[in-house]
């Protein structure tokens, strides 16, 4: 696992401004509601498969074939705020189009790697996600991989 500061000014201010235009364009996804404990947040087991977004952590949680997982917004290339496609069941990048599978598979496009997964754990009916700890599929594959919940 990394060390990760989503606090750094760039970053988050970026995508806190392109979180705006995500959230026009991905309607039918759900929006997060968090506990946040330090840099953990504590989301409800998602019912159903879907997408949901925690604006404030830039957080993407999706639940999917009894799997949940929890993404970075951001784009793996430069940062910029992936959107979910649902009549395509898959992630898109707006700026260069790469593309990823509901798991943060990398599909196609400028990208290099997979969605960054954050460290998640299931503790009773709750999904803990730990925003200070994310791991990038092409320097710690078998983290990356190791980084889900079965339902
Ligand atoms: S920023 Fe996403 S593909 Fe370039």
């Amino acid at each position: 696992m990394t060390d990760h500061c989503f606090t750094c000014g760039s970053r988050r201010q970026f995508l806190s401004q392109a979180l705006g235009i995500v959230a026009g364009i991905a309607r039918p996804v759900r929006e997060a509601i968090a506990v946040a404990s330090g840099s953990e947040r504590r989301y409800p087991v998602p019912a159903a498969d879907g997408v949901t977004i925690d604006r404030g952590a830039q957080v993407v949680l999706v639940r999917h074939q009894m799997r949940a997982y929890a993404f970075a917004l951001a784009c793996p290339h430069q940062n910029t705020a992936l959107k979910w496609l649902p009549k395509d069941g898959r992630f898109q990048c707006p700026k260069h189009d790469s593309r990823y599978q509901p798991d943060g598979a990398f599909v196609s496009g400028h990208a290099t790697r997979s969605m960054d997964r954050f460290a998640i754990r299931k503790e009773s009916d709750a999904l803990v996600v730990d925003v200070a700890r994310w791991v990038q599929s092409d320097r710690e594959p078998a983290d990356w991989a190791a980084a889900r919940v079965d339902l």
